[in-house]
């Protein structure tokens, strides 16, 4: 597909065809995931591909029981609908018959060593955080790319992020150790639906401006 398409072919799916993805496509989707820049091309990432049925269910089991601790009582009907409402978001990607976790593996580059190393310097965690997390970032872009090659296969996916309020639960699953985390889910599938709902997007002048000094 033309790349421009592809973008705008894309989005969020969250019902799946049972169908299994094959290997090949899931080891293609990560190949492309990969292609994404990174910090001194530290690429700091991993991607776990499960297909198993019984551990994308165990999977849906820890974070539905974490999320029945943390959610508000169904006071009223509307608290209710939101509730499942955030389950399901958190939970819908039980019916997918792939799940990639996405594992942020941190990597130091030459600038932090560079950084880091300087006596009275900076300390880890503050340069983190005044470069906004560019590791995270690069996992971001990936997996804008895994999002952008499952679309021009013609497969539906979705980034999810919910599951994570499991997220050492989700780590003893899928056996990620320190100083990995996990860092996203994305569910991928033959969509069981092939409509790209009204894009509801705020509008370009809203998000770009132009500055001439
Ligand atoms: C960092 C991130 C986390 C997300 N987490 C979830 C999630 O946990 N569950 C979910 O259903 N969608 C999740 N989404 C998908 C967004 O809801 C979706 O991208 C947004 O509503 C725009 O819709 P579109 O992707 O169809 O364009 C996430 C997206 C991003 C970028």
């Amino acid at each position: 597909m033309e790349f421009r398409k592809v973008v705008e072919a894309r989005a969020s799916c969250r019902r799946f065809r049972p169908d299994a993805v094959p290997v090949e496509d899931l080891r293609g989707l990560v190949r492309i995931a990969g292609l994404a820049p990174s910090p001194g091309n530290s690429q700091p990432w991993r991607f776990v591909a499960v297909v198993g049925a019984e551990t994308i269910a165990r999977m849906g089991t820890v974070v539905r029981h974490r999320l029945a601790g943390i959610l508000p009582e169904p006071a009223d009907e509307q608290i209710a609908r939101a509730r499942s409402r955030v389950e399901w978001l958190a939970t819908f990607f039980t019916e997918a018959p792939a799940v990639i976790a996405v594992v942020h593996r941190p990597r130091r580059t030459a600038f932090d060593e560079l950084l880091e190393g300087t006596p009275g310097g900076p300390t880890h965690a503050h340069l983190e955080a005044c470069r906004a997390h560019p590791g995270l970032q690069a996992i971001g872009a990936a997996i804008q790319n895994l999002l952008l090659a499952a679309a021009d296969m013609r497969y539906g996916a979705c980034w999810l992020t919910a599951p994570l309020v499991a997220r050492s639960d989700l780590e003893n699953i899928l056996e990620v150790r320190e100083p990995e985390r996990l860092a996203a889910l994305v569910a991928v599938g033959r969509p069981a639906a092939l409509h790209v709902e009204e894009r509801d997007r705020r509008p370009l002048d809203e998000i770009f401006e132009l500055r001439y000094q």
